[in-house]
């Protein structure tokens, strides 16, 4: 049997990297996590509880109630896709909103919500066959990664993804918005003091500004085969 491999996908947000994990997941029949959903996930709910929001924090209150948040992937044959659940609702679309994406760099810094999350993250890893998307998967979550790669792409591509996907989902957000929303992530993700975005020294870069999905596939596939092969 073929060995099953843990692939480790981290760089900056709205690079892509969730579509190309699923990609990868779905070709090598793996389990795909998007570790940026998780952390997501404890954003929303800290912000539906007012333990973040108008640019205070409540702290005591977040690591008071961090084990009371719960969260799961579950399969929607509908669409083909695992969707997150935070305590059996499914906040798939809510948690992918601006009003997060603006809250989760502080709440991604908390150490204890770091430590909960990877401590999920490498129990969900145990089993193997999976393919994770984040920040510190090759540097942390999974240091033994049979694969690493570090996607990146310029900032104007990046913002131009993301407003395109929220387009398509019905949301119009100023374009100078979003990328303003990117470059501050950028900045927090790599300047945080625990778990910063970093590239792992056996990561391979994959810049993928003007490539295409097929064409990012179609460099995986060798990269797995050469792995496969033991070179
Ligand atoms: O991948 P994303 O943009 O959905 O991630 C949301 C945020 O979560 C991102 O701004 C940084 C944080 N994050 C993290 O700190 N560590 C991870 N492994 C994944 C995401």
């Amino acid at each position: 049997m073929e060995k099953r491999l843990i692939i480790a996908i981290d760089g900056y947000s709205s690079c892509g990297k969730s579509t190309f994990a699923k990609s990868i997941a779905k070709m090598l029949n793996y389990i795909y996590i998007d570790s940026g959903a998780m952390y997501r996930t404890v954003t929303l709910y800290c912000m539906r509880r007012g333990f973040i929001g108008n640019g205070s924090l409540n702290l005591s209150g977040v690591l008071r109630e961090l084990t009371d948040i719960n969260i799961d992937f579950i399969f929607n044959p509908d669409i083909d896709e695992y969707e997150t659940f935070l305590n059996s609702e499914n906040v798939e679309q809510e948690i992918r909103n601006i009003e997060v994406s603006s809250n989760v760099s502080r709440i991604s810094q908390i150490a204890e919500v770091r430590t909960r999350l990877v401590e999920l993250q490498r129990k969900i890893g145990i089993q193997k066959g999976i393919v994770m998307d984040g920040r510190d998967i090759g540097t942390v979550v999974f240091p033994d990664a049979d694969i690493k790669i570090f996607m990146t792409a310029s900032v104007d591509i990046r913002a131009k993804r993301r407003h395109d996907e929220l387009k398509s989902k019905g949301t119009i957000i100023d374009f100078e918005e979003i990328k303003r929303n990117i470059v501050a992530r950028d900045i927090a993700d790599e300047n945080r003091d625990i778990s910063p975005l970093r590239r792992a020294a056996d990561a391979i870069l994959l810049d993928n500004s003007r490539m295409s999905v097929d064409q990012q596939m179609t460099w995986v596939k060798e990269i797995i085969q050469k792995k496969r092969d033991g070179c």
